[in-house]
Protein backbone atom coordinates (compact mmCIF):
# COMPACT_ATOMS: atom_id res chain seq x y z
CA UNK A 1 0.00 0.00 0.00
CA UNK A 2 1.33 3.73 -0.78
CA UNK A 3 1.84 5.74 1.77
CA UNK A 4 2.18 9.37 0.16
CA UNK A 5 0.10 11.16 -2.59
CA UNK A 6 0.71 12.01 -6.14
CA UNK A 7 -1.11 14.72 -7.48
CA UNK A 8 -0.73 17.55 -10.13
CA UNK A 9 -1.94 21.09 -9.62
CA UNK A 10 -1.47 23.71 -12.18
CA UNK A 11 0.49 20.75 -14.63
CA UNK A 12 3.13 20.66 -11.84
CA UNK A 13 3.18 16.97 -10.42
CA UNK A 14 3.51 16.82 -6.19
CA UNK A 15 4.26 13.96 -3.58
CA UNK A 16 2.58 14.68 -0.43
CA UNK A 17 3.59 12.96 2.92
CA UNK A 18 2.29 13.38 6.43
CA UNK A 19 0.08 15.76 8.19
CA UNK A 20 -0.40 17.58 5.08
CA UNK A 21 -2.45 15.28 3.78
CA UNK A 22 -5.18 15.87 5.69
CA UNK A 23 -5.90 19.00 5.21
CA UNK A 24 -8.36 20.82 2.86
CA UNK A 25 -7.77 21.10 -0.33
CA UNK A 26 -7.99 24.94 -0.46
CA UNK A 27 -4.92 25.13 3.19
CA UNK A 28 -2.71 23.12 1.28
CA UNK A 29 -3.20 25.38 -1.41
CA UNK A 30 -2.56 28.63 0.10
CA UNK A 31 -0.55 27.43 3.10
CA UNK A 32 1.36 24.21 1.21
CA UNK A 33 2.01 25.82 -2.14
CA UNK A 34 1.02 29.78 -1.70
CA UNK A 35 -1.52 29.97 -3.78
CA UNK A 36 -3.35 32.35 -2.75
CA UNK A 37 -5.78 33.23 -5.49
CA UNK A 38 -7.87 30.09 -4.17
CA UNK A 39 -10.00 32.65 -1.17
CA UNK A 40 -11.58 31.08 1.39
CA UNK A 41 -14.63 32.73 2.96
CA UNK A 42 -17.46 30.84 4.56
CA UNK A 43 -15.21 27.54 4.49
CA UNK A 44 -18.48 25.38 4.08
CA UNK A 45 -19.00 25.33 0.39
CA UNK A 46 -22.15 28.01 0.62
CA UNK A 47 -20.22 30.59 -1.36
CA UNK A 48 -17.55 29.34 -4.32
CA UNK A 49 -14.81 31.71 -3.37
CA UNK A 50 -12.52 29.05 -3.39
CA UNK A 51 -13.81 27.31 -6.52
CA UNK A 52 -11.00 25.16 -8.42
CA UNK A 53 -10.96 23.25 -11.23
CA UNK A 54 -10.33 19.27 -10.97
CA UNK A 55 -9.90 15.99 -13.13
CA UNK A 56 -9.95 12.59 -12.14
CA UNK A 57 -8.79 10.26 -14.78
CA UNK A 58 -11.43 7.91 -15.67
CA UNK A 59 -10.98 4.29 -16.59
CA UNK A 60 -12.63 5.34 -20.37
CA UNK A 61 -9.65 7.98 -20.17
CA UNK A 62 -12.07 11.07 -20.82
CA UNK A 63 -11.33 13.38 -18.70
CA UNK A 64 -13.89 15.93 -17.00
CA UNK A 65 -13.03 19.42 -15.61
CA UNK A 66 -15.37 19.86 -12.90
CA UNK A 67 -15.58 23.46 -10.24
CA UNK A 68 -15.52 21.98 -6.78
CA UNK A 69 -15.23 23.61 -3.30
CA UNK A 70 -11.81 23.36 -2.31
CA UNK A 71 -12.40 24.25 1.15
CA UNK A 72 -14.43 21.35 1.66
CA UNK A 73 -12.58 18.47 0.33
CA UNK A 74 -9.89 16.59 2.05
CA UNK A 75 -6.20 16.33 0.29
CA UNK A 76 -6.07 12.54 0.46
CA UNK A 77 -8.83 12.36 -1.66
CA UNK A 78 -7.20 13.99 -4.87
CA UNK A 79 -4.65 11.28 -4.76
CA UNK A 80 -4.00 10.26 -8.68
CA UNK A 81 -6.02 13.79 -10.15
CA UNK A 82 -5.34 17.04 -11.09
CA UNK A 83 -6.10 20.67 -9.78
CA UNK A 84 -6.14 23.49 -11.72
CA UNK A 85 -6.29 26.90 -10.03
CA UNK A 86 -6.77 30.41 -11.08
CA UNK A 87 -2.88 30.81 -11.08
CA UNK A 88 -3.43 27.86 -13.83
CA UNK A 89 -5.19 29.83 -16.17
CA UNK A 90 -3.23 32.32 -17.42
CA UNK A 91 -0.30 31.27 -20.27
CA UNK A 92 2.36 32.81 -20.76
CA UNK A 93 1.65 36.43 -19.23
CA UNK A 94 -2.19 36.14 -21.34
CA UNK A 95 -5.42 36.17 -18.77
CA UNK A 96 -7.31 33.36 -20.02
CA UNK A 97 -10.50 34.26 -22.12
CA UNK A 98 -12.85 33.96 -18.83
CA UNK A 99 -10.30 36.23 -16.63
CA UNK A 100 -10.40 38.98 -19.92
CA UNK A 101 -13.85 38.39 -20.60
CA UNK A 102 -14.56 39.49 -15.97
CA UNK A 103 -12.06 42.36 -16.57
CA UNK A 104 -13.77 44.23 -20.04
CA UNK A 105 -17.19 43.26 -18.06
CA UNK A 106 -16.34 45.02 -15.07
CA UNK A 107 -17.42 41.88 -13.34
CA UNK A 108 -15.56 42.77 -10.23
CA UNK A 109 -15.29 44.91 -7.43
CA UNK A 110 -13.69 43.97 -4.14
CA UNK A 111 -12.45 40.74 -6.00
CA UNK A 112 -12.88 38.26 -2.98
CA UNK A 113 -15.06 36.46 -5.06
CA UNK A 114 -13.74 37.04 -8.39
CA UNK A 115 -11.21 33.51 -8.17
CA UNK A 116 -14.19 31.37 -7.73
CA UNK A 117 -16.70 33.10 -10.02
CA UNK A 118 -13.77 32.87 -13.08
CA UNK A 119 -12.97 28.92 -11.89
CA UNK A 120 -17.02 28.40 -12.18
CA UNK A 121 -16.89 30.18 -15.81
CA UNK A 122 -14.02 28.23 -16.29
CA UNK A 123 -15.77 25.12 -15.40
CA UNK A 124 -18.73 26.45 -17.47
CA UNK A 125 -16.58 26.61 -20.83
CA UNK A 126 -15.23 22.93 -19.74
CA UNK A 127 -18.89 21.59 -19.69
CA UNK A 128 -19.84 23.42 -23.23
CA UNK A 129 -16.93 22.28 -24.25
CA UNK A 130 -17.84 18.28 -23.45
CA UNK A 131 -20.86 19.35 -25.93
CA UNK A 132 -23.14 19.83 -22.80
CA UNK A 133 -26.08 22.43 -22.05
CA UNK A 134 -24.98 25.47 -20.62
CA UNK A 135 -27.36 27.51 -18.47
CA UNK A 136 -25.15 30.14 -17.01
CA UNK A 137 -27.88 30.86 -13.94
CA UNK A 138 -27.46 26.85 -12.81
CA UNK A 139 -23.77 27.31 -13.41
CA UNK A 140 -22.78 29.97 -11.48
CA UNK A 141 -25.85 29.44 -8.09
CA UNK A 142 -22.58 27.52 -6.25
CA UNK A 143 -21.10 31.16 -6.15
CA UNK A 144 -21.99 34.72 -4.35
CA UNK A 145 -20.71 37.83 -4.93
CA UNK A 146 -21.55 40.56 -2.16
CA UNK A 147 -20.36 44.29 -4.04
CA UNK A 148 -20.34 43.68 -7.88
CA UNK A 149 -23.77 42.43 -8.32
CA UNK A 150 -24.70 39.55 -11.27
CA UNK A 151 -25.26 41.64 -13.77
CA UNK A 152 -21.94 42.06 -15.24
CA UNK A 153 -21.01 38.65 -14.16
CA UNK A 154 -23.55 37.18 -16.14
CA UNK A 155 -22.14 39.56 -19.11
CA UNK A 156 -18.90 38.36 -18.97
CA UNK A 157 -20.23 34.51 -18.89
CA UNK A 158 -22.05 35.19 -22.07
CA UNK A 159 -18.55 36.98 -23.67
CA UNK A 160 -16.88 33.89 -22.26
CA UNK A 161 -18.92 31.26 -23.93
CA UNK A 162 -17.95 32.48 -27.08
CA UNK A 163 -14.92 31.46 -26.71
CA UNK A 164 -15.10 27.84 -24.70
CA UNK A 165 -12.86 26.02 -26.84
CA UNK A 166 -9.69 27.53 -25.41
CA UNK A 167 -10.38 25.19 -22.13
CA UNK A 168 -9.99 21.93 -24.16
CA UNK A 169 -6.73 23.96 -25.89
CA UNK A 170 -5.44 24.80 -22.51
CA UNK A 171 -5.73 21.49 -20.72
CA UNK A 172 -5.22 19.63 -23.78
CA UNK A 173 -1.79 17.89 -22.28
CA UNK A 174 -3.36 15.13 -20.47
CA UNK A 175 -0.18 12.88 -20.17
CA UNK A 176 -0.13 12.70 -16.64
CA UNK A 177 -3.42 10.75 -16.66
CA UNK A 178 -1.64 7.54 -17.52
CA UNK A 179 0.43 8.17 -14.06
CA UNK A 180 -3.00 9.51 -12.84
CA UNK A 181 -5.30 6.23 -13.33
CA UNK A 182 -2.38 4.11 -12.17
CA UNK A 183 -2.60 5.76 -8.99
CA UNK A 184 -6.19 6.04 -8.51
CA UNK A 185 -6.54 1.75 -9.20
CA UNK A 186 -4.13 1.43 -5.85
CA UNK A 187 -4.76 2.21 -2.50
CA UNK A 188 -3.56 4.16 0.35
CA UNK A 189 -2.86 4.23 3.74
CA UNK A 190 -1.28 7.50 5.20
CA UNK A 191 -0.16 8.76 8.55
CA UNK A 192 1.07 11.91 9.68
CA UNK A 193 0.85 14.58 12.21
CA UNK A 194 -1.78 17.08 12.09
CA UNK A 195 -1.49 19.94 14.49
CA UNK A 196 0.02 17.51 17.40
CA UNK A 197 -2.77 14.78 16.33
CA UNK A 198 -1.50 11.48 14.56
CA UNK A 199 -3.69 10.99 11.64
CA UNK A 200 -3.95 8.17 9.59
CA UNK A 201 -5.91 7.68 5.94
CA UNK A 202 -7.46 4.51 4.48
CA UNK A 203 -8.27 5.10 1.36
CA UNK A 204 -9.23 1.77 -0.25
CA UNK A 205 -9.51 0.87 -3.86
CA UNK A 206 -11.84 -2.30 -4.00
CA UNK A 207 -15.29 -3.21 -2.11
CA UNK A 208 -13.08 -6.03 -0.28
CA UNK A 209 -10.49 -3.49 0.99
CA UNK A 210 -12.72 -0.83 2.16
CA UNK A 211 -15.10 -3.79 4.26
CA UNK A 212 -12.34 -4.98 5.70
CA UNK A 213 -10.87 -1.39 6.20
CA UNK A 214 -14.56 -0.67 8.23
CA UNK A 215 -13.89 -3.36 10.63
CA UNK A 216 -11.60 -0.69 12.26
CA UNK A 217 -14.69 1.21 14.84
CA UNK A 218 -12.33 4.29 14.74
CA UNK A 219 -12.75 5.00 11.20
CA UNK A 220 -15.03 7.17 9.86
CA UNK A 221 -16.35 6.84 6.50
CA UNK A 222 -16.02 9.78 4.05
CA UNK A 223 -17.12 9.77 0.34
CA UNK A 224 -17.80 13.52 -1.44
CA UNK A 225 -16.83 15.49 1.81
CA UNK A 226 -19.56 17.75 1.48
CA UNK A 227 -21.32 16.92 4.71
CA UNK A 228 -17.96 15.72 6.82
CA UNK A 229 -15.83 18.56 5.27
CA UNK A 230 -18.43 21.49 7.17
CA UNK A 231 -18.36 19.64 10.54
CA UNK A 232 -14.94 19.62 10.17
CA UNK A 233 -14.21 23.12 9.54
CA UNK A 234 -16.03 23.55 12.09
CA UNK A 235 -14.60 21.74 14.23
CA UNK A 236 -17.22 19.64 15.38
CA UNK A 237 -15.74 16.46 14.09
CA UNK A 238 -12.10 15.27 14.40
CA UNK A 239 -11.66 11.86 13.33
CA UNK A 240 -8.01 10.61 13.74
CA UNK A 241 -8.99 7.63 10.83
CA UNK A 242 -10.45 8.69 7.70
CA UNK A 243 -11.92 5.67 5.50
CA UNK A 244 -12.41 7.28 1.92
CA UNK A 245 -14.77 5.22 0.06
CA UNK A 246 -13.96 7.95 -2.99
CA UNK A 247 -11.82 5.94 -4.88
CA UNK A 248 -13.85 2.62 -5.22
CA UNK A 249 -14.86 2.76 -8.93
CA UNK A 250 -17.07 -0.41 -7.83
CA UNK A 251 -18.97 1.72 -5.79
CA UNK A 252 -19.96 3.84 -8.30
CA UNK A 253 -21.97 4.18 -11.21
CA UNK A 254 -25.92 4.43 -11.85
CA UNK A 255 -28.18 2.47 -14.35
CA UNK A 256 -31.32 2.03 -15.57
CA UNK A 257 -32.31 -1.74 -15.28
CA UNK A 258 -35.08 -2.53 -17.41
CA UNK A 259 -37.98 -4.63 -16.37
CA UNK A 260 -36.92 -7.99 -16.05
CA UNK A 261 -33.23 -7.54 -17.14
CA UNK A 262 -30.49 -8.49 -14.58
CA UNK A 263 -28.81 -5.76 -13.49
CA UNK A 264 -25.72 -4.78 -15.75
CA UNK A 265 -22.89 -5.42 -13.10
CA UNK A 266 -20.32 -4.11 -15.58
CA UNK A 267 -22.61 -0.97 -15.85
CA UNK A 268 -22.31 -0.73 -12.26
CA UNK A 269 -19.12 -2.08 -11.38
CA UNK A 270 -20.13 -3.71 -7.96
CA UNK A 271 -18.83 -7.02 -7.42
CA UNK A 272 -21.56 -10.00 -8.22
CA UNK A 273 -20.95 -10.83 -4.36
CA UNK A 274 -22.47 -7.25 -3.40
CA UNK A 275 -24.88 -7.33 -6.00
CA UNK A 276 -27.53 -8.59 -3.15
CA UNK A 277 -30.62 -9.80 -5.72
CA UNK A 278 -31.23 -11.11 -8.78
CA UNK A 279 -33.45 -9.79 -11.94
CA UNK A 280 -35.64 -6.42 -11.35
CA UNK A 281 -39.08 -6.85 -10.60
CA UNK A 282 -42.04 -4.68 -11.85
CA UNK A 283 -40.59 -1.85 -13.88
CA UNK A 284 -37.86 -0.08 -14.34
CA UNK A 285 -35.36 0.65 -11.59
CA UNK A 286 -32.39 2.92 -10.95
CA UNK A 287 -29.21 1.04 -9.93
CA UNK A 288 -26.88 3.20 -7.91
CA UNK A 289 -23.69 2.86 -5.95
CA UNK A 290 -23.57 5.06 -3.18
CA UNK A 291 -20.45 6.91 -4.90
CA UNK A 292 -23.19 8.38 -7.87
CA UNK A 293 -22.94 12.00 -7.64
CA UNK A 294 -26.04 14.69 -8.06
CA UNK A 295 -24.12 15.02 -11.41
CA UNK A 296 -24.43 11.63 -11.96
CA UNK A 297 -28.06 11.41 -10.53
CA UNK A 298 -29.62 14.35 -12.41
CA UNK A 299 -27.81 13.37 -15.67
CA UNK A 300 -30.13 9.65 -15.26
CA UNK A 301 -33.28 11.40 -13.77
CA UNK A 302 -33.14 13.70 -16.91
CA UNK A 303 -33.63 11.05 -19.06
CA UNK A 304 -36.04 8.96 -17.25
CA UNK A 305 -37.62 10.42 -13.88
CA UNK A 306 -37.94 13.95 -15.22
CA UNK A 307 -39.77 15.19 -12.26
CA UNK A 308 -36.95 14.96 -9.82
CA UNK A 309 -35.01 17.24 -11.84
CA UNK A 310 -36.41 20.54 -10.62
CA UNK A 311 -35.24 19.23 -6.86
CA UNK A 312 -31.96 18.10 -8.36
CA UNK A 313 -30.87 21.21 -10.28
CA UNK A 314 -31.76 22.70 -6.54
CA UNK A 315 -29.18 20.79 -4.78
CA UNK A 316 -26.42 22.92 -3.81
CA UNK A 317 -24.36 24.27 -6.73
CA UNK A 318 -22.54 22.75 -9.51
CA UNK A 319 -19.40 22.40 -7.11
CA UNK A 320 -21.56 20.49 -4.02
CA UNK A 321 -23.22 18.28 -7.17
CA UNK A 322 -20.17 17.18 -8.33
CA UNK A 323 -18.55 15.62 -5.57
CA UNK A 324 -21.53 15.37 -2.97
CA UNK A 325 -23.20 11.47 -3.37
CA UNK A 326 -26.44 9.54 -3.44
CA UNK A 327 -25.27 7.69 -0.48
CA UNK A 328 -23.71 10.60 1.44
CA UNK A 329 -27.27 12.00 1.74
CA UNK A 330 -28.87 8.98 2.82
CA UNK A 331 -26.44 8.05 5.76
CA UNK A 332 -26.16 11.14 6.79
CA UNK A 333 -29.67 11.01 7.54
CA UNK A 334 -31.00 14.56 7.79
CA UNK A 335 -34.72 14.56 7.90
CA UNK A 336 -34.34 17.33 5.00
CA UNK A 337 -32.12 15.74 2.50
CA UNK A 338 -33.47 16.36 -0.02
CA UNK A 339 -32.81 12.89 -1.82
CA UNK A 340 -35.32 10.90 0.66
CA UNK A 341 -38.77 11.38 0.09
CA UNK A 342 -38.34 11.07 -3.87
CA UNK A 343 -36.40 7.47 -2.05
CA UNK A 344 -39.16 6.44 0.41
CA UNK A 345 -41.88 7.49 -2.15
CA UNK A 346 -40.58 5.16 -4.73
CA UNK A 347 -40.18 2.41 -1.87
CA UNK A 348 -36.39 2.23 -2.54
CA UNK A 349 -34.25 -0.66 -1.06
CA UNK A 350 -30.48 -0.28 0.25
CA UNK A 351 -27.99 -2.76 -0.16
CA UNK A 352 -25.56 -2.62 3.00
CA UNK A 353 -22.60 -4.57 3.50
CA UNK A 354 -19.95 -6.40 5.93
CA UNK A 355 -17.71 -9.21 5.58
CA UNK A 356 -20.13 -10.71 6.81
CA UNK A 357 -22.60 -10.67 3.75
CA UNK A 358 -25.23 -8.11 2.31
CA UNK A 359 -28.86 -7.53 3.28
CA UNK A 360 -31.67 -5.46 1.74
CA UNK A 361 -33.19 -3.42 3.69
CA UNK A 362 -36.39 -1.03 2.86
CA UNK A 363 -35.69 3.04 2.90
CA UNK A 364 -38.33 3.74 4.98
CA UNK A 365 -36.91 1.03 7.87
CA UNK A 366 -33.63 2.71 7.48
CA UNK A 367 -34.42 5.37 9.74
CA UNK A 368 -35.13 4.54 13.13
CA UNK A 369 -34.89 7.84 15.09
CA UNK A 370 -33.03 11.36 14.41
CA UNK A 371 -29.70 10.19 13.06
CA UNK A 372 -30.32 6.98 13.67
CA UNK A 373 -29.76 3.48 11.49
CA UNK A 374 -30.21 0.53 10.53
CA UNK A 375 -26.68 0.42 9.81
CA UNK A 376 -24.06 -1.63 12.05
CA UNK A 377 -20.52 0.04 12.57
CA UNK A 378 -19.18 -2.24 9.99
CA UNK A 379 -21.30 -1.73 7.59
CA UNK A 380 -21.18 0.03 4.00
CA UNK A 381 -24.01 1.22 1.67
CA UNK A 382 -23.13 -0.38 -1.22
CA UNK A 383 -26.09 -0.10 -3.43
CA UNK A 384 -29.40 1.95 -4.17
CA UNK A 385 -32.29 0.53 -6.41
CA UNK A 386 -35.08 2.91 -6.78
CA UNK A 387 -38.30 1.82 -8.90
CA UNK A 388 -38.54 4.54 -11.34
CA UNK A 389 -42.21 5.95 -11.85
CA UNK A 390 -44.70 3.59 -14.53
CA UNK A 391 -45.62 5.08 -17.89
CA UNK A 392 -48.97 6.91 -16.30
CA UNK A 393 -47.74 7.14 -12.69
CA UNK A 394 -48.13 11.28 -11.17
CA UNK A 395 -44.97 11.54 -9.27
CA UNK A 396 -44.43 15.27 -7.80
CA UNK A 397 -41.52 16.34 -5.68
CA UNK A 398 -41.64 19.54 -3.43
CA UNK A 399 -39.04 21.58 -1.88
CA UNK A 400 -39.73 24.83 0.40
CA UNK A 401 -36.63 26.66 0.85
CA UNK A 402 -36.19 30.46 1.84
CA UNK A 403 -33.71 30.62 -0.98
CA UNK A 404 -34.09 29.22 -4.73
CA UNK A 405 -30.38 28.07 -4.58
CA UNK A 406 -27.85 26.96 -2.51
CA UNK A 407 -30.36 26.42 0.63
CA UNK A 408 -31.34 24.00 2.91
CA UNK A 409 -35.09 22.82 2.42
CA UNK A 410 -37.59 24.02 5.03
CA UNK A 411 -39.98 21.35 3.73
CA UNK A 412 -39.81 18.64 1.20
CA UNK A 413 -42.51 16.47 -0.48
CA UNK A 414 -42.70 13.30 -2.91
CA UNK A 415 -46.51 12.21 -4.38
CA UNK A 416 -46.59 9.33 -6.16
CA UNK A 417 -50.02 8.84 -7.26
CA UNK A 418 -50.86 5.41 -9.19
CA UNK A 419 -54.69 6.46 -11.10
CA UNK A 420 -57.12 3.59 -12.60
CA UNK A 421 -59.14 5.87 -15.00
CA UNK A 422 -60.62 8.69 -12.04
CA UNK A 423 -60.26 6.87 -9.27
CA UNK A 424 -56.78 6.66 -7.61
CA UNK A 425 -55.42 2.91 -7.39
CA UNK A 426 -52.42 3.81 -4.97
CA UNK A 427 -50.54 6.70 -3.12
CA UNK A 428 -46.93 6.56 -2.06
CA UNK A 429 -46.45 9.81 -0.19
CA UNK A 430 -43.44 11.01 1.71
CA UNK A 431 -42.64 14.48 3.75
CA UNK A 432 -39.12 16.01 4.81
CA UNK A 433 -38.79 18.44 7.47
CA UNK A 434 -41.89 17.41 9.93
CA UNK A 435 -40.31 15.44 12.20
CA UNK A 436 -36.43 13.52 13.46
CA UNK A 437 -36.64 11.35 10.10
CA UNK A 438 -38.16 11.79 6.53
CA UNK A 439 -41.49 10.33 7.29
CA UNK A 440 -44.03 7.99 5.23
CA UNK A 441 -47.59 8.85 5.24
CA UNK A 442 -49.17 6.08 5.53
CA UNK A 443 -52.41 6.93 6.95
CA UNK A 444 -52.78 9.56 4.05
CA UNK A 445 -51.77 7.00 1.53
CA UNK A 446 -54.73 5.04 2.72
CA UNK A 447 -57.05 8.04 2.62
CA UNK A 448 -56.39 8.74 -1.06
CA UNK A 449 -56.32 4.55 -2.32
CA UNK A 450 -59.65 3.98 -3.67
CA UNK A 451 -60.90 7.53 -4.03
CA UNK A 452 -61.84 9.35 -7.01
CA UNK A 453 -59.05 11.89 -8.44
CA UNK A 454 -60.78 15.11 -7.85
CA UNK A 455 -60.09 18.26 -5.54
CA UNK A 456 -62.12 17.11 -2.49
CA UNK A 457 -60.20 14.02 -2.55
CA UNK A 458 -56.84 15.61 -2.54
CA UNK A 459 -58.07 18.77 0.72
CA UNK A 460 -59.50 15.70 2.72
CA UNK A 461 -55.99 14.18 2.09
CA UNK A 462 -54.16 17.65 3.47
CA UNK A 463 -56.50 17.27 6.80
CA UNK A 464 -55.75 13.78 7.12
CA UNK A 465 -52.03 14.57 6.45
CA UNK A 466 -51.60 17.33 9.40
CA UNK A 467 -53.16 14.86 11.87
CA UNK A 468 -50.36 12.44 10.97
CA UNK A 469 -46.97 14.89 11.88
CA UNK A 470 -46.13 16.91 14.45
CA UNK A 471 -43.62 19.05 13.02
CA UNK A 472 -41.23 21.41 15.34
CA UNK A 473 -40.55 24.88 15.14
CA UNK A 474 -37.04 25.97 13.94
CA UNK A 475 -34.84 28.59 12.02
CA UNK A 476 -36.24 27.61 8.65
CA UNK A 477 -39.95 27.98 9.54
CA UNK A 478 -42.66 27.64 12.20
CA UNK A 479 -44.55 24.68 13.02
CA UNK A 480 -47.88 26.20 11.70
CA UNK A 481 -45.98 26.97 8.54
CA UNK A 482 -45.32 23.70 7.54
CA UNK A 483 -48.40 22.05 8.82
CA UNK A 484 -50.02 24.83 6.00
CA UNK A 485 -47.25 23.38 3.62
CA UNK A 486 -48.28 19.98 4.57
CA UNK A 487 -51.61 20.71 3.97
CA UNK A 488 -50.98 23.02 0.17
CA UNK A 489 -48.80 20.39 -1.07
CA UNK A 490 -51.89 18.17 -2.14
CA UNK A 491 -54.14 21.10 -3.71
CA UNK A 492 -50.79 22.32 -5.49
CA UNK A 493 -50.27 18.56 -6.88
CA UNK A 494 -54.11 18.29 -8.09
CA UNK A 495 -54.00 21.43 -9.62
CA UNK A 496 -50.50 21.76 -11.17
CA UNK A 497 -52.10 17.92 -12.47
CA UNK A 498 -55.44 19.14 -14.05
CA UNK A 499 -53.06 22.00 -15.82
CA UNK A 500 -51.21 19.28 -17.55
CA UNK A 501 -53.42 17.21 -18.46
CA UNK A 502 -56.26 20.33 -19.39
C1 LIG B 1 -23.16 24.13 0.36
C2 LIG B 1 -23.90 22.85 0.55
C3 LIG B 1 -25.13 22.70 -0.04
C4 LIG B 1 -25.86 21.53 0.16
N1 LIG B 1 -27.08 21.41 -0.42
C5 LIG B 1 -27.83 20.32 -0.18
C6 LIG B 1 -29.13 20.22 -0.71
O1 LIG B 1 -29.59 21.09 -1.46
N2 LIG B 1 -29.87 19.12 -0.39
C7 LIG B 1 -29.38 18.14 0.42
O2 LIG B 1 -30.09 17.17 0.68
N3 LIG B 1 -28.12 18.19 0.92
C8 LIG B 1 -27.35 19.26 0.64
N4 LIG B 1 -26.08 19.34 1.16
C9 LIG B 1 -25.56 18.26 1.99
C10 LIG B 1 -24.63 17.25 1.25
O3 LIG B 1 -24.10 17.83 0.08
C11 LIG B 1 -25.37 15.98 0.88
O4 LIG B 1 -25.92 15.38 2.02
C12 LIG B 1 -24.46 14.99 0.13
O5 LIG B 1 -25.23 14.10 -0.61
C13 LIG B 1 -23.53 14.24 1.08
O6 LIG B 1 -22.75 13.35 0.31
P1 LIG B 1 -21.17 13.24 0.54
O7 LIG B 1 -20.68 12.17 -0.35
O8 LIG B 1 -20.53 14.55 0.41
O9 LIG B 1 -21.16 12.76 2.08
P2 LIG B 1 -19.98 12.75 3.15
O10 LIG B 1 -19.87 14.10 3.75
O11 LIG B 1 -18.74 12.15 2.58
O12 LIG B 1 -20.59 11.71 4.19
C14 LIG B 1 -21.86 11.92 4.79
C15 LIG B 1 -22.15 10.78 5.76
O13 LIG B 1 -22.35 9.57 5.07
C16 LIG B 1 -21.45 8.56 5.52
N5 LIG B 1 -21.22 7.73 4.34
C17 LIG B 1 -20.98 8.18 3.08
N6 LIG B 1 -20.99 7.15 2.21
C18 LIG B 1 -21.22 6.02 2.93
C19 LIG B 1 -21.36 4.64 2.59
N7 LIG B 1 -21.29 4.21 1.34
N8 LIG B 1 -21.60 3.74 3.59
C20 LIG B 1 -21.69 4.17 4.88
N9 LIG B 1 -21.57 5.46 5.24
C21 LIG B 1 -21.35 6.39 4.29
C22 LIG B 1 -20.29 9.31 6.13
O14 LIG B 1 -19.60 8.57 7.14
C23 LIG B 1 -21.01 10.52 6.74
O15 LIG B 1 -21.56 10.17 7.98
C24 LIG B 1 -25.32 20.49 0.96
C25 LIG B 1 -24.04 20.62 1.52
C26 LIG B 1 -23.33 21.79 1.32
C27 LIG B 1 -21.98 21.93 1.92
S1 LIG C 1 -14.94 29.21 1.03
FE1 LIG C 1 -17.05 29.36 0.60
S2 LIG C 1 -17.38 27.60 -0.58
FE2 LIG C 1 -15.36 27.37 0.05
S1 LIG D 1 -16.50 41.52 -6.05
FE1 LIG D 1 -16.71 41.80 -3.92
S2 LIG D 1 -17.75 39.98 -3.28
FE2 LIG D 1 -17.78 39.88 -5.42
Amino acid sequence: MRDHLVLWVNGIRREVRGGDAFLTLSDWLRGGLGLVGTKIMCAEGDCGACTVLVAEPAESGHLRWLPIDSCIRFLFQLDGCHVVTVEGLAKDGDLAPVQQAMVECHGSQCGFCTPGFVMALAGGCAAKSRGEPLDWRKELSGNLCRCTGYVSIFEAAARAETEATWIAERFADDSWAVEGARLRRESLDVHGDLDGVAMRATCPATVAEALAARREPEARVVAGATDLGVLWNKGKLRPRHWLDLSRVVDLRGISVVEAGQAPRLTALGLHEEHAGVGPCEGGATLVAGPLATWTDMLAVCSERCGEAVAVLEAFGGPQIRHVGTLGGNIVNGSPIADSLPLLFAMEATLEVASGAGTRTVPIDAFYKGYKQLDLAADELLVRVRMPLPAPGDILRLVKVSRRRDLDISTFTSAIHVRRDGDTIAAARIAFGGVGPTVVRMRRTEAALAGQPFTEETFRRAGEVAVGEIRPLTDVRGSSDYRLQLARNVFLKFFHEQQVAVG
